[in-house]
């Protein structure tokens, strides 16, 4: 089937209590493995190409290739822009077909955070596409597989969080209640009380970044109050890894030619995502 716009896919999910998760491409392995990880369970599934990474990929070829896999995959597919820093680069994405924008103004004042998203967020809906806004900051944007902590002083305020949705018209609120990217430094402490609150504040589905290191059970407490999507890529990034730096673990010396290392990279993404997409779909069969 043809790409499917993420507000329908949100709102299916937060009405079911499963999460959807919204997996990072950064080449054809990443991308094939995301999908057949969805076939495999048949749920539906966001492919993410993040902004931060536009430097080492071919975007437009990457957008191509998501169009293709999701026309030719068997459960929808929606293309996410992550971390969108500008509206420009919105601009472009929605122009290459992605069906979902994912804008962090979370580094900008607040009220330049609004004014873009709204301005965003028009464009979006113009052309059938929904739009993810933050408030608050979740850390380390952009620093890879480096460690990070949450800051409680950019965790998200509640009590702006009605008037952020309203104004903005975002379908889906990001949320900083202790996830962070990259590895976590220690365990991550979510602040769960807060995404309740959230939730009855927001009334719109809740967007968690910083999957990678979340417990599975908190995985589920943060679905039963309000998580509809889960962002996830450190972890994947890591089990490709895994295969260049431990050649003793695995078979890297009968490596004798590249490819063999692109199927090692391509089944070793693809186990992590199947792990993580089972405790996203809470139980739930939602195809
Ligand atoms: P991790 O890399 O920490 O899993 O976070 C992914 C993410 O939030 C992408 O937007
Ligand atoms: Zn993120």
């Amino acid at each position: 089937m043809s790409l499917v716009s993420m507000g329908p896919l949100l709102r299916d999910a937060s009405k079911k209590q499963y999460a959807v998760g919204a997996f990072n491409m950064v080449n054809l392995e990443f991308l094939g493995a995301v999908i057949a990880a969805a076939e495999n369970l048949q749920t539906p599934v966001i492919v993410n190409i993040a902004e931060v990474h536009f430097s080492f990929i071919d975007v437009e070829l990457c957008a191509h290739a998501v169009r293709f896999a999701a026309a030719r995959s068997s459960v929808p597919v929606a293309l996410n822009l992550d971390h969108g820093l500008s509206f420009e680069t919105a601009a472009r994405a929605l122009a290459l077909g992605f069906t979902s924008i994912m804008f962090d103004g979370s580094g900008l004042p607040l009220e330049d955070n609004i004014r873009i998203s709204a301005e965003i967020g028009r464009m979006c809906h113009a052309s059938g596409a929904a739009l993810e806004a933050e408030l608050g900051s979740v850390g380390a944007e952009g620093d890879g597989g480096l460690e990070s902590e949450a800051d409680p002083r950019l965790f998200t305020d509640p009590e702006l969080a009605e008037d952020f949705v309203r104004r903005t018209c975002c379908d889906a609120l990001a949320v900083a209640i202790g996830n962070s990217h990259g590895k976590y430094k220690g365990e991550p402490r979510l602040d769960f009380d807060r995404l309740a609150t959230l939730r009855k504040a927001a009334g719109i589905p809740l967007v968690l970044h910083g999957g990678s290191g979340i417990s599975a059970d908190d995985f589920r407490r943060a679905i039963g109050l309000g998580i509809s999507k889960i962002n996830y890529f450190t972890g994947m990034s890591q089990a490709a890894l895994e295969l260049v730096h431990k050649p003793a673990d695995n078979k890297i010396e009968q490596y004798n030619d590249y490819p063999q290392l692109i199927l090692e990279t391509g089944r070793a993404v693809r186990s992590v995502v199947e792990q993580q997409m089972r405790v996203f779909l809470n139980g739930v069969k939602p195809l």
